[in-house]
């Protein structure tokens, strides 16, 4: 299983991969919106250095625009002016036009013009295993189900209070689904099962905590994007520290020494 940072913030990249520990790098115009002011570079160079960075390592770079032809064109412009070779593109499974709630086939057809050009696709924004489906039939590299806003959403429809955070159960709640989706988990769980015989990768996004990025990773995440106070938490336990704290009482300052 190959373990991405979700982050566009250049220091937090440099850190992750200066430890050997990811894979690659997530990046969204929410994350980018938050970097951009902390590096001072325009967006061109700060893409640019993300993807230099990660060293060859794939770097998802997401599309803003929403008709086929602006996206093909946006792809394009990307890959030309960023100049590196890990690029891939993000689109979203489903496009809305002029910001209204009518939707739109751009997305597919994108993802789709774009791999016959062997450009690599991250299908971004799935929320049901159609959906993946679709994403993987016209050709793409990876599908990213949103496992934190899955949970989220079954939660808002239902009236449940939470905080983001918050762990949500695998096995759902009680009468809590959406079109036989039990939880995030249970999403990527579905995506895993239905591309059993597909060459798209499952890329678990959206994922808010380290329990939920085990679960992911059991039921069978080719790949999990996690922020990067989620890595951290990752190396914590109450009884490591218990443990670091009674060794470094045992250890004679001789054998510090040595
Ligand atoms: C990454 O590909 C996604 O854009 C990201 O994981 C979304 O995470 P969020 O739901 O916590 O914003």
């Amino acid at each position: 299983m190959k373990l991405y940072l979700d982050s566009a913030n250049i220091k937090e990249v440099e850190t992750m991969m200066s430890y050997g520990i990811i894979d690659g790098v997530t990046t969204n115009p929410s994350l980018l919106k938050k970097a951009l002011p902390i590096s001072g570079l325009n967006i061109t160079q700060h893409l640019r250095k993300l993807c230099k960075i990660m060293k060859g390592k794939p770097v998802s770079i997401e599309l803003t625009q929403r008709t086929h032809k602006e996206m093909v064109k946006q792809a394009r412009n990307i890959i030309q002016k960023v100049k590196c070779n890990n690029i891939v593109i993000k689109v979203p499974v489903c496009t809305i036009i002029n910001g209204k709630e009518t939707f739109s086939m751009d997305g597919i057809k994108t993802i789709k013009s774009l791999s016959e050009c062997n450009i690599e696709v991250n299908t971004t924004l799935i929320f049901t295993p159609e959906q993946a489906l679709l994403a993987a039939k016209a050709g793409a590299k990876y599908v990213s189900p949103f496992t934190g806003r899955m949970d989220d959403y079954l939660r808002d429809t239902h009236r449940i209070k939470y905080d983001k955070k918050d762990y949500y159960p695998f096995q759902g709640k009680k009468n809590v689904e959406d079109e036989g989706i039990i939880s995030g988990i249970d999403l990527v769980q579905q995506c895993v099962e239905i591309l059993e015989s597909y060459n798209t990768e499952v890329l678990a996004a959206s994922v808010r905590n380290t329990q939920q990025l085990r679960e992911c990773s059991i039921v069978g995440a080719d790949i999990i994007t996690v922020p990067y106070t989620v890595l951290q938490l990752m190396v914590v336990h109450p009884k490591t520290m218990q443990g670091m704290k009674q060794f470094d009482k045992d250890s004679s300052e001789e054998y510090k020494a040595l």
